[in-house]
């Protein structure tokens, strides 16, 4: 037999929900329960919604969303299109070329393994923030190019700044020559 709910809770059902006798008294009861069970659950979210994702992404987690479908996931790369990243001589270079790279893009012939490479990296300035760039520039260093020294966040904001008139896609002259 189910039971009515608290008194409390029946009184403030029973309001305006005359309950009669019989087989109606028990359904209005039923409705009663499972209306008052509504009221007094409160207003939490179902539980089966996600929490909110507050977690930033990882350098890790940018490379493989941004940047495999180029580089590949062991950062190999692929001959003749897109150069290998793990023996890439830039990353243990000045960092700044990096960053230039990655807020600028890259067009224009370099020679890397004896292959010349000719492709178009993509700007990033417009879909990363200066964290992510940082992030995900660490993450490669730390991979394929251990000994260097991770580059600090501010560099990647100062060049941000200091390249926002810049054109977009210099080549690795221009880059170099910096
Ligand atoms: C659409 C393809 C593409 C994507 C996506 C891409 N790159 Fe590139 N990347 C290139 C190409 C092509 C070059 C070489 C350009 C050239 O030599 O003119 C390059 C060059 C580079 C270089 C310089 C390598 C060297 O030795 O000079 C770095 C560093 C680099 N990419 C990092 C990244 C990172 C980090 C990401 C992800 C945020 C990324 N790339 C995403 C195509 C891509």
């Amino acid at each position: 037999m189910i039971r009515p709910p608290a008194p409390r809770c029946s009184r403030r059902g029973l309001i305006g929900f005359p309950v009669g006798s019989g087989g109606r008294g028990t359904c209005g009861r039923l409705i009663l329960s499972a209306l008052c069970a509504a009221i007094f659950s409160g207003c939490s979210p179902p539980s089966s919604a996600p929490p909110p994702d507050a977690k930033p992404l990882t350098g890790r987690q940018i490379f493989l969303a941004k940047c495999v479908v180029c580089h590949l996931a062991d950062g190999k790369g692929v001959p003749n299109l897109y150069p290998s990243l793990t023996s890439s001589p830039r990353l243990s270079g000045p960092p700044e070329k990096l960053v230039r790279i990655m807020l600028l893009g890259l067009k224009g012939p370099q020679i890397r393994n004896g292959t010349t490479f000719n492709g178009m990296m993509p700007s990033w300035r417009f879909d990363l923030t200066d964290s992510q760039i940082a992030d995900v520039l660490n993450d490669v260093i730390a991979r394929w190019s251990p000994g260097t020294r991770a580059l600090p966040l501010d560099l990647v904001t100062a060049m941000r700044r200091q390249t926002a008139s810049e054109k977009l896609f210099p080549t690795p002259e221009e880059v170099d020559g910096k």
